[in-house]
């Protein structure tokens, strides 16, 4: 199997010994997404609490004509770009409109589980027979670098999801400012960003009832038993989610139940964690608009139109290069 790189070039391996070297303890949530996270994601997006999905599907239903106009599919031929496309449900009310509307686009879901694209492509291959899809899989990191010569085109870049929130600050940055300088004037990204709101909306999001999340987190320890010949027994572990109002950020760990060790093949190594010991797995930042506004501007780029749902829960919001 190929190591899975990150954005700095770090295999797997290397990310979970830097990880479980450092102190606090830490992994990162990119890694969530194998065949069997992608699986358990679906789950999350469908609980009754996990409101981001619905946010954002209801601004794409009601406000499909809108989006069409501020995209701007008269301007010609365009790609359409989704980084980290998994189920394209959202992206497929935006291709039914265009092409009913004679847009001229291809489609380029890019995403790191190849069932989720395999999944997707089947189905927007049956929905939409005439749609041109140009599949790439990877770490959407990665492929920001093919962007430049990808064609000639005009992109508009999807970025959906609220994606962007499993980011911490200085990486928000560096992606948009990255992204910044592979795109062109004409371009544009749309980005989905969760809005601080409730916080008890909030942590019950990251803290369902059916402890789906919990299984998405643990599922990381069991890919690390199936990928790096590791002996993690997830029930020594217990999903801890929390809000911190002052930051607008919702953040998951896993906390260790007992003193126990744990050796992992592939590193060599054995790590060691205390009762009550936690590892943290995720950052879900939210935003409000000064923070949309200023990650912006601080990156070069400017608000085109920002897009929201009757809640206020969630907006998308349309940046072109400044
Ligand atoms: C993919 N990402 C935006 C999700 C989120 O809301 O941060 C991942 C997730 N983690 C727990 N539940 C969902």
């Amino acid at each position: 199997m190929q190591p899975t790189k990150s954005i700095t070039n770090k295999t797997f391996a290397e990310d979970v010994l830097d990880g479980l070297s450092d102190e606090p303890k830490h992994l990162s949530s990119k890694y969530f997404y194998d065949d069997e996270g992608s699986r358990l994601f679906q789950e999350i997006m469908k609980l009754p609490e996990y409101y981001l999905t619905r946010s954002e599907y209801e601004i794409f239903r009601k406000q499909t004509e809108e989006i069409y106009q501020a995209f701007d599919a008269n301007k010609g031929e365009f790609d359409l770009i989704e980084l980290g496309a998994g189920d394209g449900i959202k992206t497929s009310l935006l291709v039914d409109y265009f092409l009913k509307m004679d847009s001229r686009f291809s489609y380029v879901p890019i995403d790191i589980s190849s069932e989720a694209l395999n999944f997707l492509t089947d189905k927007f291959h049956r929905e939409f027979p005439n749609l041109d899809i140009q599949t790439e899989r990877g770490d959407y990191f990665k492929t920001l670098e093919t962007f430049k010569e990808r064609s000639d085109k005009r992109k508009v870049i999807l970025f959906l999801g609220s994606n962007i929130g499993n980011f911490s600050a200085p990486q928000a940055l560096e992606f948009f400012r990255h992204l910044h300088e592979v795109m062109n004037k004409n371009d544009s990204i749309f980005i989905g960003f969760d809005l601080h709101k409730n916080p008890k909306t909030i942590l019950n999001a990251y803290d369902d009832s059916l402890n789906v999340t919990a299984r998405f987190n643990l599922n990381l320890l069991k890919r690390m038993n199936r990928e790096l010949g590791a002996n993690f027994e997830t029930d020594n572990f217990l999903h801890y989610a929390s809000y911190h109002p002052t930051e607008c950020a919702a953040r998951s760990y896993l906390i260790s139940q007992k003193d126990h060790d744990v050796f992992i093949e592939e590193l060599g190594r054995e790590f060691h964690f205390k009762k009550w010991e936690p590892i943290y797995m995720e950052v879900s930042q939210k935003y409000n608009l000064e923070m949309i506004e200023e990650l912006a501007s601080n990156s070069g780029f400017e608000i085109v139109q920002n897009f929201y749902d009757e809640n206020r829960f969630y907006s998308n919001s349309l940046w072109k290069p400044a």
